[in-house]
């Protein structure tokens, strides 16, 4: 009935609609009600916002389009599909390199996912508690502080989530997933729109709007367009594979991928705004909790909205919860391709593999631990490795992947292929993708990726 990745490339999705579901799963998480708050917020607001929203439209859904497209054409996993692809257009085997780079992309980005989805389990600890009952936004930041500094409880809920989320990847129930997000995906938007009308009626809606949607762009820095390109890879799960790999899976029936990736898109920008509409009016309600508090901005100004709420404690738990379950379905994406690739190549058991690469993710992790303690000051181009990794995956990786991909999907690839695959949506619609893809994405990506480059050596 449903499907598993394990069954290979044989596995489909059941619906066009379970894999919106899964690649939805991938998407939202983390990176839009965690990531997206904090970064608005250290890069001035409105402005940000609106370079973000272009580069969703732009590169990330033409991009996304793309992958798809090469994962349900070569119904292999990612490295795999890359090597069938430039074999069936006559091109170097070196296009491999793109899965290649998503396999390490995959295992840092999920080694610093794995510690702040750490920080989610603790909250949904303390909000079973009650622990945030009446807070005020002094103790709830420092509540936040204080879990930084306990190293023993950071690692051990990175190890809880790390297994959890290998223990699903090696179960090869992979199949579930879709299925799983069809579920939370709902109660995840219902729960935020509750949020976001206690937040309007309890905080400062006002000044949250006009921050999110001034769109005042003499504000803008460079480094916040690099950042918010970056971002547009990250929540999308872009550059990586990720979702080549769900794509492979797609039913054999005739699918639009264009309307299908922009359902995922719309939902994932949604998810984020949304999370910006709970977190903005608690903040600017509290002289106390700065929009640039930085990574901890989402676990110092709700449990401030939680405790003084009806309920507050039942409504943290669930919170914290779906944001885990979040933080789950995308942590799986991460990893699964690497996965797939080598029971699909090696046979070696999918256990041992998913042993081997959560020893790997959990020791990289150790360094965002401890960069929030006791290596805060160690500091590599002055960021620290949290940050160093986070710009090394989000702001060059990811992009890089992108650029390869576009080059490839509109240099490269055979132009009859690319038509065969994709050419269902109207023509007007088809050549400005492929417009896009051949000139826009990889100008635009080119630019910013020397100019940040540029800014991060001579900084
Ligand atoms: N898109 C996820 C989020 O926004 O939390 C993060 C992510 C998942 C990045 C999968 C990359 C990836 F391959």
């Amino acid at each position: 009935m449903k499907l598993s990745i394990q069954q290979g490339v044989n596995g489909r999705w059941r619906s066009r609609w379970t894999f919106i579901f899964a690649a939805a799963g991938s998407a939202v998480g983390l990176g839009n009600i965690w990531k997206f708050p904090y970064i608005v917020g250290e890069n001035g607001g409105g402005a940000f916002v609106l370079v973000y929203l272009a580069c969703i439209m732009a590169i990330g859904i033409p991009i996304m389009m793309a992958e798809v497209m090469l994962g349900r054409r070569a119904r292999l996993s990612p490295i795999n599909a890359m090597l069938h692809l430039s074999r069936e257009s006559k091109v170097s085997h070196w296009w491999s390199g793109v899965g290649w780079s998503g396999v390490l992309a995959g295992i840092l980005i999920l080694s610093f996912y794995s510690v702040v989805a750490g920080w989610a389990f603790h909250y949904l600890m303390l909000a079973m508690s009650g622990d945030f009952y009446q807070i005020e936004a002094q103790s709830s930041g420092a509540l936040f502080s204080g879990l930084l500094s306990n190293i023993p409880a950071l690692i051990s809920w990175h190890t809880l989530f790390l297994l959890i989320t290998l223990g699903i990847v090696a179960g090869g129930v992979v199949k579930g997933l879709g299925t799983a997000a069809r579920y939370m995906m709902p109660v995840l938007l219902l729960l935020l729109m509750v949020l976001v009308i206690y937040s309007a009626a309890v905080g400062d809606f006002a000044s949250a709007l006009s921050f999110l949607f001034n769109f005042n762009t003499q504000a803008l820095q460079w480094n916040s367009v690099s950042v918010a390109l970056g971002h547009a890879f990250f929540t999308l799960s872009l550059g990586m594979g990720a979702i080549m790999a769900y794509g492979a899976y797609l039913p054999d029936t005739k699918i639009s991928i264009g309307r299908t990736v922009l359902v995922i898109g719309i939902l994932d920008t949604f998810v984020a705004i949304m999370a910006g509409l709970v977190i903005f009016p608690i903040v600017f309600a509290n002289a106390s909790v700065e929009p640039s508090a930085g990574p901890g901005l989402l676990f110092v100004s709700l449990p401030i909205a939680f405790g003084g709420m009806t309920a507050g404690s039942f409504f943290a738990a669930l919170f914290f919860f779906l944001v885990v379950i979040a933080a789950l379905s995308s942590g799986i994406s991460m990893i699964e391709p690497t996965v797939s690739w080598l029971v699909e190549t090696k046979g070696i058991s999918r256990l041992k593999i998913t042993a081997l690469l959560g020893v790997a993710v959990w020791l990289v992790g150790l360094g965002t631990v401890f960069s929030f303690n006791v290596w805060s000051d160690v500091t590599l181009f002055g960021s620290t490795f949290f940050d160093a990794l986070d710009f090394l995956t989000a702001n060059i990786m990811l992009p890089l992947g992108g650029l390869f991909i576009a080059i490839f999907v509109g240099w490269v690839m055979k132009p009859s292929f690319v038509a065969e695959e994709i050419g269902d949506i109207r023509r007007g619609l088809y050549r400005c993708w492929y417009f896009i893809l051949r000139y826009v994405s990889p100008v635009l990506l080119g630019l910013v990726f020397c100019i940040t480059l540029f800014n991060k050596l001579s900084s």
